[in-house]
């Protein structure tokens, strides 16, 4: 099964994303957890991609184009995938759709996180990730065990440079330019499936699950 989760920051993609890959038995593909660990490495990649993350802004399509394809080529992803925060834009979303098209691996399904954006600014302020990439809390909807501190490493819990205040307005500009379009772009192709992402983590993901359990 080959499946994109599609929304604007902070609805829920990667959180619904690793509880389907424990269900489903298919991985998680996130392109934001793959750039940031660019940047923990200190490759070029993240060093040119880091000042993109931290404005708000997209990373250039032909830099997370290449990053995407090399990594739905690894063994874990012959049977499927889970696209996490890609494609966001007409172009990537047009490369991945010739990419698959090649392998005849087409796309199943897009599940569409919908929300009102206004909401979201508090998912992201309390948001806080372990600094050596071990997972992600909130401080109010999935607090650690310990407050401020990973359940996996101990390691002091920190904030996102992304998910100030001023740089989720830009995140959700930059949403509703760049990536909105691919509700349409997809809606056209009859692969769109609307989950309401206002709900609580249980929730959405059973929402999810309904879907897969009547289609796939
Ligand atoms: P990325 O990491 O993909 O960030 P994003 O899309 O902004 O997504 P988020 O991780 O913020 O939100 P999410 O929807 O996954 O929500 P989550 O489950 O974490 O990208 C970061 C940056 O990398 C981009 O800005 C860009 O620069 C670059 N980039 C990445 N992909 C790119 C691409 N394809 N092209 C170009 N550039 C790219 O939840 C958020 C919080 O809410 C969590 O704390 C969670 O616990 C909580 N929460 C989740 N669900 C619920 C619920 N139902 N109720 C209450 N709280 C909830």
């Amino acid at each position: 099964m080959r499946v994109i989760f599609l929304g604007p920051p902070g609805s829920g993609k990667g959180t619904q994303a690793k509880r389907l890959q424990e269900t489903r038995r298919i991985p998680q593909v996130s392109t934001g957890d793959l750039l940031r660990q660019a940047v923990r490495d200190g490759t070029e990649l993240g060093r040119e991609a880091k000042g993109y993350m931290d404005s708000g802004g997209l990373v250039p399509d032909q830099l997370v184009i290449d990053l995407l394809l090399e990594r739905i080529e690894q063994d874990d992803c012959e049977n499927g995938f889970i696209l996490d925060g890609f494609p966001r834009t007409v172009k990537q979303a047009d490369a991945l759709e010739q990419a698959l098209a090649a392998k005849a691996k087409p796309i199943d399904a897009v599940i569409n996180f919908e929300i009102e954006l206004g909401i979201l600014v508090e998912r992201l302020v309390g948001r806080r990730v372990c600094p050596k990439g071990h997972g992600e809390w909130h401080v109010k909807f999935n607090p650690p065990r310990t407050a401020g501190i990973c359940d996996v490493c101990g390691e002091a819990l920190i904030q996102r440079e992304d998910d100030q205040e001023d740089r989720i307005r830009t995140r959700m500009e930059t949403y509703r330019r760049d990536t909105e379009p691919l509700i349409g772009f997809y809606r056209q192709r009859d692969l769109l499936h609307g989950v309401n992402a206002l709900g609580s983590m249980q929730d959405v993901s059973e929402q999810i699950e309904a879907i897969f359990a009547e289609r796939y």
